[in-house]
């Protein structure tokens, strides 16, 4: 295997901290780039010691120069708490943070692979969703700002690519949770989780019957590299995503029964632009990638869960009111 310089953009967050973990094992030069807005060093605090591991403090809405031979492309806040939070910037970070990947990209001759997201497919009328798909956005609603920026980058990546001859793939991931995700983030496997684990009442919202897909982030982060990997001719967009579709009410049951707490379920008001289904159609990503999610969501849940269970919740900063 060629040992590469990869940049990671968002790499200390949940997914790119794993990433940078398992590029860091295949013995790749890993710098990763973040500016800590949803994230801490302790997510790769266990890194720094490595000879192959850089740690960069950067905002990506700002030029940076590097010599590197990969870019994966992370820095987003990606909940939606945390992309509300300053929606202006949201936009900027998707948007400018693309255009300087980009640039960094055309100069370097680098290979460039864009976290994109199942967002893209707005509030969906087609179930499950393949890549031709081309969504159902609102584009002036609360969650434009994320699903309009991140829309915005894949048209970055694809006009650099034609005519600029950068090198990118495009994932659109969907759901993914596991150890180091936020525990503040306001999502509703985190939120069920401290519920639970504090013997709080979980809430769920509307009445639960909304389902969702969820994917456990070795699955994914092992999609995102087989996808770098592919060859020159497989840009994507490919969906990564676990296609087993859950009933919020299901995943609350499922959380009380793994945490063994006495809980209740309470219901609260849906959120705007909250879409009732999601669900990938992974067709492509199993044909030409030959990746399909593997960790059922019981086994990923009881190791989040355990997770949860060790980590000193006042270390971490809730960054939003919204959890
Ligand atoms: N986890 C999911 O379910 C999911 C689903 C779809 C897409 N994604 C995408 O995957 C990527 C990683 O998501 P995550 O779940 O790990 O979220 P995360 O919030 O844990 O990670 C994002 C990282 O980007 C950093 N960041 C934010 N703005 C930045 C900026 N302007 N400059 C530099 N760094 C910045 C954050 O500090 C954080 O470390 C995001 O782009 C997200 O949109 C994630």
């Amino acid at each position: 295997m060629t040992l590469k310089r990869i940049l990671v953009t968002g790499g200390a967050g949940f997914l790119g901290s794993h990433l940078c973990e398992r590029l860091v094992e295949h013995g790749h030069d890993v710098i990763c780039l973040d500016n800590f807005f949803t994230s801490q060093k302790s997510n790769v605090a266990h890194l720094l010691g490595r000879p192959n591991f850089e740690l960069i403090r950067h905002d990506i809405t700002l030029p940076v120069f590097l010599e590197v031979d990969e870019i994966y492309n992370l820095a987003c806040p990606a909940a939606p708490g945390h992309y509300q939070f300053n929606p202006i910037k949201t936009m900027k970070t998707s948007v400018m943070g693309a255009i300087n990947v980009l640039g960094m990209a055309k100069r370097c001759r680098a290979k460039v692979l864009q976290a994109s997201t199942s967002e893209v497919y707005g509030d969906p009328e087609i179930h499950p969703q393949p890549e031709s798909y081309r969504g159902a956005v609102n584009p002036i609603g609360l969650r434009a700002c994320y699903d309009e920026g991140k829309r915005a980058a894949e048209t970055l990546l694809m006009d650099y690519h034609r005519h600029n001859h950068v090198n990118i793939r495009i994932v659109r991931i969907f759901n993914t949770y596991g150890p180091r995700m936020h525990p503040f983030d306001g999502r509703v496997i985190s939120n069920f989780i401290r519920q639970a684990l504090a013997g709080e009442d979980i809430t769920i919202f509307g009445d639960g019957t909304q389902t969702r897909s969820f994917c456990y982030r070795d699955d994914l982060v092992d999609g995102m590299i087989r996808m770098m990997d592919a060859p020159d001719t497989l840009i994507g967009p490919i969906n990564l995503g676990n296609p087993g579709e859950f009933t919020i009410r299901q995943l609350a049951e499922l959380v009380l029964e793994l945490t063994g707490s006495s809980s209740k379920i309470i219901e609260q008001p849906l959120p705007a632009d909250d879409p009732t289904q999601r669900q990938p159609d992974i067709t492509l990503a199993r044909k030409q990638l030959g990746w399909e999610p593997e960790v059922p969501l019981r086994e990923g849940l009881s190791k989040t869960i355990d997770w949860f269970r060790q980590i000193d919740l006042s270390h971490y900063r809730p960054p939003t009111p919204n959890w």
